[in-house]
């Protein structure tokens, strides 16, 4: 039983170091900074198609980013923040439909807290 579980550990370690020559798209996350930029400036406008366009193409991207880190696996962290920024982002699209820009304001404003918080933790450098 002890050596089926060193085996088990030691087999995960080794598809760790495989799949962690894989990078994030950097692609991916220059879209993701420039459509949060976009989203921002639409709510503070009060742009109501601009920021559901936004906010759901954000949800889209979230969604691939908690995807990426599902199958990049040892980064339950990851997957966790990216499925709240997908949650948040897709809040997002409900309060910008009901017209309620304040609750898409705070909800914006924790999405770009959880950015910092996983770039903290996975972003290298
Ligand atoms: C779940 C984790 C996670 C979340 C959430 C996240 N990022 Fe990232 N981000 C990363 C990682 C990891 C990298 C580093 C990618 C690399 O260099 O391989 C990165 C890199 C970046 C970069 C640098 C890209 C480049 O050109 O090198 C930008 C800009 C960026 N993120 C913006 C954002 C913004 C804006 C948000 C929130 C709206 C966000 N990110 C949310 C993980 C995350």
């Amino acid at each position: 039983m002890r050596k089926l579980i060193l085996l088990a550990v030691a087999s995960l370690f080794v598809s760790a170091g495989v799949r962690s020559a894989e990078e994030m798209s950097v692609d991916l996350m220059q879209t993701i900074e420039d459509t949060n930029k976009s989203l921002s400036s639409n709510i503070a406008l009060s742009n109501k198609a601009g920021a559901t366009s936004d906010a759901k193409e954000l949800t889209q991207m979230f969604a691939d980013v908690e995807t990426y880190f599902n199958h990049k696996g040892d980064a339950s962290n990851a997957v966790d923040l990216a499925k709240q920024s997908k949650d948040l982002s897709n809040q997002i699209v409900g309060f910008v439909a009901a017209n309620n820009f304040d609750s898409a304001t705070t909800a914006a404003t924790t999405l770009s807290r959880t950015c910092r918080t996983c770039h903290t933790f996975y972003k290298k450098e």
